[in-house]
């Protein structure tokens, strides 16, 4: 039997044209990608002050480096699940979708999706620290740790946004712009904690729109959400179809 409130968020869903999905790890976990906070969280092994902050890299960009290309070894074996699926299908389904992730581990792309705000950067992309070039970079392993800037020697930094530095201007604008315009915004696997994504779901709120958290557990976003599903994106996602395709 269908839940009921997985009906609800479907209903929702029938009649939206302007949609959008804020994603957070969660999202990446049934695909094995560990999350920030959850039991065996990235930020519950490691200090983030010591590997993701402007100064953790000048002291020790090495060290940085070699956290990375862990990470980035690990995500390597993690291939996107039903929940990025869905969510790259949805681009066919709503008139105007927009998906808007705070995830770096680029299994959106990887799904398919095209419409993405990356707000924190993706770990596939380096930027030189002297000429802010930003290029594509999949070695596993990389060739040099740290690795530098082949045009001109500086050294390369994952194109990540870091603790104290500031989001994209015109991606966190886009991000805002979408979520003031949508109809319906999706919150999936998100602590919900973290600013300024966090706040897009209020601003939507705000102007309108409904609100579908999708997430196992509860979150401070939890009591403003039109309807929480308490579960794993991956399952509820690929369940709640809209019962009808817009054009
Ligand atoms: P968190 O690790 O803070 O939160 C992950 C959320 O996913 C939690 O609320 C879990 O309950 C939920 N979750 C776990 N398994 C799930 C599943 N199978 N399906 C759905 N939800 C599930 O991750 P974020 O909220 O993404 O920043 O963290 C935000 C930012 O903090 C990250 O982008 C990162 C971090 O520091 C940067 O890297 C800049």
């Amino acid at each position: 039997m269908e839940d009921p409130l997985v009906g609800k968020a479907a209903e929702i869903l029938s009649r939206a044209r302007r949609v959008v999905a804020l994603t957070g790890a969660g999202i990446s976990a049934e695909s094995g990608v560990p999350t920030f906070r959850g039991k065996d969280g990235l930020w519950r092994q490691f200090r983030a002050e010591d590997l993701a902050t402007p100064e953790a890299f000048a002291r020790d960009p090495k060290l940085v480096w070699e956290w990375y290309e862990w990470r980035r070894g690990l995500i390597a074996r993690c291939a996107p699940n039903a929940g990025h699926v869905t969510l790259a299908a949805w681009e066919r389904v709503f008139p105007r979708f927009t998906l808007i992730t705070q995830n770096v581990d680029g299994l959106h792309p990887s799904a398919g999706s095209t419409n993405i705000l990356e707000l924190h950067g993706n770990i596939w992309k380096v930027r030189c620290t002297r000429e802010g070039t930003v290029t594509d970079n999949r070695d596993v392993p990389l060739r040099e740790i740290p690795p530098h800037c082949p045009s001109c020697g500086a050294l390369l930094r994952p194109h990540i946004v870091w603790f104290g530095e500031s989001l994209d201007q015109a991606v966190i604008g886009r991000a805002f712009k979408e979520s003031a315009a949508c109809e319906v915004m999706v919150v999936v696997g998100t602590s919900a904690i973290v600013h300024p994504a966090a706040s897009l779901p209020h601003y939507a709120a705000e102007a309108g729109a409904a609100v579908i958290e999708v997430n196992p557990d509860p979150t401070p976003l939890s009591p403003y959400a039109t309807v929480s599903l308490r579960g794993p994106a991956g399952q509820l996602l690929s369940t709640l179809k809209p019962r009808e395709t817009v054009s």
